[in-house]
């Protein structure tokens, strides 16, 4: 099929690569002409696994080409809008800037028959109003929300665990140009479709609502284990233990339990911020009024971060040196977008911590958003003096492949801060460490 995909970053040019793969034809445009000519000559403007390869032989198909210029979308039979939804600058709620000058943009260039597929997270509701606009060009407006997660990104699209995808709906069913619309996405996620992956068809509003529910749910079960950290942290539990033991149960599940420093990332904190304001718009802001908590916890587990550090240090990291290891706000991602690694290095500096920080790919982001930070691009000069070293961010080269021995060798102190709770407490304190995890004893 011929396909177009609006806005060109993280999400908009994996899917374009992704869906040239699995046999399609794709216009990416883009506003930023920098992203446009690097994705051009295949090179990926972020850090995704995977994603480099799939460019290059996307391009080399001949079927995937980036552009400015919006009119080269025209002729396509799915135009995908990607573009990012940030929070706003001073609200929580989001920002709906580039959507709508992306289906404002397009408008001009839609054929009769032409389905418009969102792609982007937007406060429910959002759908309705874009569905008039596109049928103005007698072109149809679906929801087709993405749950990929950074790192994983090339995986997620390619292989979905579900494609939601909201339709026109009338009288609690789809309209007959939505059921066609609906075809026309089978059509382009067929690989999915054929091997089984749920396929559900639902109205504009669940498809936006899924989305955020899902992170919703993410944001607070990651909270939900944090504020278990916290009760451990005034009884003497250890909450590693406690999440094994709870995660047992399958109703229950251990994937999303590890309690640390918290969520942060372009996704999970604006989704919920975007979420309850939606909801205060709508008059119920009290069903989702937990999510304020879950954001508020979260966030406390910075401080305790930055609390464990100092009382590490005998009261003050003042002129005291601080390694952080880690930036990103998860490893396989050079993203620092709300990263909680990096919030905790910030808050070390402002108490007066000569704080050395480093990352195997986020300095360039973090840097350009906190140039007063020493960066280090190797581990092991990073460490070089530490009086306290805090790990942030569970990167491979921290979590296994750091030993206390060779740590031991290049600090000033043995004291380490596990803030994703990612080491071996026992075999870092058999080699005379000082270990504080979260939540743990
Ligand atoms: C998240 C969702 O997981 C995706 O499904 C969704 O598509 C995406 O947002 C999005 O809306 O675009 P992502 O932001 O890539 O994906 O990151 P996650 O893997 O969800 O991690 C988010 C944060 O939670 C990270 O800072 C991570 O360190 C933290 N986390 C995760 C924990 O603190 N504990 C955990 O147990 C798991």
């Amino acid at each position: 099929m011929r396909l177009s995909v609006i806005g060109c970053g993280y999400l908009g040019a994996v899917h374009a690569a992704a869906m040239v793969s699995i046999g399609h034809e794709v216009v990416g445009v883009d506003v930023d002409a920098g992203k446009i000519e690097s994705l051009s000559r295949g090179e990926a403007p972020f850090f995704e696994p995977g994603l480099p390869e799939i460019l290059t032989e996307a391009i080399a198909t001949g079927r995937l080409r980036f552009t400015t210029e919006i009119a080269e979308a025209a002729g396509a039979e799915v135009h995908f809008v990607a573009v990012g939804t940030p929070q706003q600058k001073d609200g929580s709620a989001a920002d709906l800037t580039y959507v709508d000058a992306a289906v404002d943009a397009l408008l001009p260039h839609l054929t009769a028959g032409a389905v418009v597929a969102g792609k982007s997270t937007v406060p429910v509701g959002t759908a309705a109003t874009l569905a008039e606009r596109v049928a103005t060009a007698g072109a149809t407006l679906v929801w087709n929300p993405e749950f990929l997660r950074e790192g994983f990104a090339v995986k997620d699209t390619i292989d979905p665990d579900r494609l939601v995808v909201g339709v026109p709906f009338h009288d609690g069913s789809a309209t007959a140009e939505g059921e066609r619309a609906a075809d026309m996405l089978r059509e382009v996620y067929h690989p999915s479709v054929a091997q089984g992956t749920p396929f559900i068809v639902t109205d504009h509003a669940t498809a936006e609502l899924v989305k955020v529910a899902a992170n919703a749910f993410l944001a607070t079960k990651i909270s939900f284990i944090n504020a278990m950290a916290e009760i451990a942290e005034v009884t003497g539990a250890d909450v590693t233990t406690l999440a094994d033991a709870i995660g047992h149960d399958v109703r229950i599940g251990r994937r999303f339990l590890g309690a640390g420093i918290g969520f942060g990332g372009g996704c999970l904190p604006k989704d919920i911020r975007a979420f309850s304001a939606r909801a205060e718009e709508l008059g119920r802001g009290e069903s989702v009024a937990f999510l304020r908590e879950v954001d508020a916890i979260n966030m406390r587990r910075r401080d305790r971060a930055v609390d464990l550090v100092v009382a590490a240090l005998g009261g003050s990291v003042f002129k005291k040196n601080v390694t952080v290891l880690g930036a990103a706000f998860k490893p396989f991602s050079d993203d620092t977008r709300d990263s909680p690694a990096l919030d905790v290095a910030v808050r070390l500096f402002g108490l007066g911590a000569w704080v050395t920080i480093t990352d195997p790919e986020a300095i360039p982001n973090a840097r350009a958003l906190h140039p007063q930070l020493n960066y280090v691009d190797d581990r092991d000069e990073a460490l070089r003096s530490a009086d306290a070293v805090i790990v942030v961010t569970e990167w491979d080269q921290y979590r296994r492949e750091l030993s206390p021995e060779h740590a031991g060798s290049l600090v000033n102190r043995r004291v380490i801060i596990d803030g994703r709770n990612c080491l071996d407490a026992a075999a870092w304190r058999a080699d005379g460490w000082a270990y504080y995890g979260m939540g743990r004893p």
